[in-house]
This record gives C-alpha cells, sequence and structure tokens, in this order.
C-alpha cells in the first residue's frame, strides 16, 4: 500500500518543541496546499474517499484521529496522536477518518490544489478503478460471480 509513518525530527529546547516541514527535505513532494481539520465531532466520519493522483502528508499536530486505509488489498488502520509521526499517502487509498478526539487538530500538506474531480467518492467505484477494471462495468462483473 502506497502509505508510510513517518517520524519527523523534532528541534526542541528548554522552551518547548519545533517541527519544520520542508519540500523535498522531509516532505517528499511539491507542497501546493495545506489544510487542518479540527473542531470534528467524536461520531463523525470523515473522508471515506480515495484520490487518483494526490500525494499527502498528515500530521495529527494535537489530538488524535484513527485513519482508515485500503487500497484494494484490505483495510490498514493508522492512529495520530503525536505531532512528531507523520502519515504519507499516496494515489488510489481509500482513507476513512474517525475517533478523533475532541481536540485533534489534523494537519494536511498536499501536492495539488483542491480539485473535486480527482475525487472517488463511491468505495466499489474505487475497488474497480483501482483493479483496473471500468466502473460500472467492475460492478457488473462483480454482481455476476
Ligand atoms: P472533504 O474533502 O469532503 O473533507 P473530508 O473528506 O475530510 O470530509 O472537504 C470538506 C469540504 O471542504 C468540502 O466542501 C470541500 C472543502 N475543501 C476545500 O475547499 N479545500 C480543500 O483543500 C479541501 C480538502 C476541502
Amino acid at each position: 500500500m502506497d502509505i508510510e509513518r513517518v517520524q519527523l525530527q523534532m528541534h526542541g529546547d528548554h522552551g518547548g518543541m519545533l517541527i519544520a516541514l520542508e519540500q523535498d527535505i522531509n516532505v517528499p513532494f511539491v507542497i501546493r496546499r495545506v489544510y487542518y481539520i479540527f473542531a470534528t465531532e467524536h461520531d463523525v466520519h470523515r473522508g471515506k474517499h480515495a484520490h487518483r493522483h494526490l500525494r499527502q502528508l498528515a500530521v495529527a499536530v494535537r489530538g488524535s484521529v484513527t485513519i482508515l486505509l485500503d487500497d484494494g488489498s484490505g483495510p490498514v488502520e493508522v492512529v495520530l496522536n503525536d505531532p512528531s509521526q507523520g502519515l504519507l499517502m499516496g494515489d488510489m487509498v481509500w482513507r476513512e477518518l474517525y475517533d478523533f478526539s475532541e481536540d485533534c487538530v489534523l494537519m494536511v500538506l498536499a501536492d495539488h490544489l483542491y480539485d473535486p474531480a480527482d475525487y472517488i467518492t463511491d468505495y466499489d467505484a474505487f475497488l474497480s478503478e483501482v483493479k483496473g477494471i471500468p466502473y460500472p462495468a467492475g460492478l457488473v462483473a462483480c454482481q455476476s460471480v
């Protein structure tokens, strides 16, 4: 699966901690967009989509969140609860975000501007696309098995 947990270098001194995110240094892509998710209610599930062409680095700069990731071979759960840990996600990975702590601030860096056309929001369509089967033909094929 095109995901990787990364440990971010911390710069500590007597006054606290600092982490720098730098393009091509510890962020392995061109940073075109930064967004952050916060004030998410605990019972809310976000995400539920995949991107065709988007690399992202997610960091829970505060609090915690669980992220389910699936490239078609089955789901993997990752908990982000440490501002020094990042999660790199590549193309064609289905993700769902849940179990947000009340204080969670999830910051995400991305290599493209926001583009609704890059989203796949239907899981069956995602499975078909990731397996190289045109949708809805893939859905029809699955149903006839
Ligand atoms: P969405 O990607 O659906 O968030 P999530 O998957 O976490 O639920 O985005 C929520 C809203 O924010 C939607 O109206 C689109 C908007 N949005 C932007 O305008 N720019 C962005 O970079 C992102 C990620 C979302």
